[in-house]
């Protein structure tokens, strides 16, 4: 009998280099970011496919925000399209679509595509897709501990911490996959990935299709995780 793989539960994805990979040909920022957002729905589905429950994706920090206004724009007019194009598909197939982030900043029309997509797939309670949007995780970690102190709490525990998170509920994350040769976190899902993998890639994001996907998976299965102890 073929070994059954150890697919990671939860998965972050790190989408980065749509920039390089557009300078690379010539063209503007804002083409990379359009190929990047079309790799999405295939490198989403494949992890799905391949046993994981919960896939977090970073789409826009809230450091990305110093970028020119016409990168910004760029991007948050290609994150509508894509709710617009993939929203049916996620609710065919039961997706629960969650957003970790403020979104208030956000243009209002896709601030209600977000809404609206969280309300829609809401009643669903098997794969999760965690988009972080105007997400930080030092802003999230800050935002759970005074949600925990306006609830009267004097005393803060882990658990109220997590329970403030934008996770809540959800399992930590098991494998950090990062594109485009960048070995950092960037303020990526800290105490999520308290005991995560790290899986560094040098291809760029547009790139990263649902073989390298497998690739990935393929390196986590290999990887013996002790959790503190031998
Ligand atoms: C990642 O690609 C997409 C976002 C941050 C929104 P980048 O735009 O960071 O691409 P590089 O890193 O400049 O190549
Ligand atoms: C992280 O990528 C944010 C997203 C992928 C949305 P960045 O390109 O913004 O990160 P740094 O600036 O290289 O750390
Ligand atoms: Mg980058």
């Amino acid at each position: 009998m073929e070994e059954q793989k150890i697919v990671p539960r939860h998965v972050g994805i790190i989408m980065d280099g749509n920039g390089r990979w557009a300078k690379l040909r010539g063209k503007p920022r804002s083409y990379g970011h359009k190929k990047g957002a079309d790799v999405i729905d295939e490198v989403v589905t494949e992890c799905f496919e391949r046993g994981a429950h919960v896939v977090s994706l970073y789409a826009f920090s809230t450091e990305n925000w110093v970028r020119p206004k016409e990168e910004v724009d760029s991007i948050f007019g290609l994150l509508g399209i894509l709710i617009d194009k993939k929203l049916a598909k996620l609710i065919k197939r039961e997706v629960k679509l969650i957003i970790s982030g403020d979104i208030s900043p956000l243009p209002e029309s896709l601030r209600k595509k977000c809404l609206n997509a969280v309300k829609k797939s809401g009643k669903f309670n098997g794969n999760v897709l965690n988009v972080a949007l105007n997400y930080g995780s030092r802003a999230e970690i800050t935002r759970a501990v005074n949600l925990a102190l306006e609830s009267g709490k004097t005393k803060i525990t882990e658990e109220d911490i997590s329970a403030g998170l934008y996770t809540a509920g959800l399992p930590d994350i098991d494998l950090v996959i990062r594109t485009s040769g960048e070995m950092r976190l960037s303020n990526f899902f800290l105490w999520q990935c308290a005991y995560a993998e790290f899986y560094f890639t040098d291809v760029l994001w547009p790139d990263f299709r649902a073989e390298e996907l497998g690739k990935a998976f393929d390196w986590y299965s290999h990887r013996k995780r002790r959790f503190g102890g031998v």
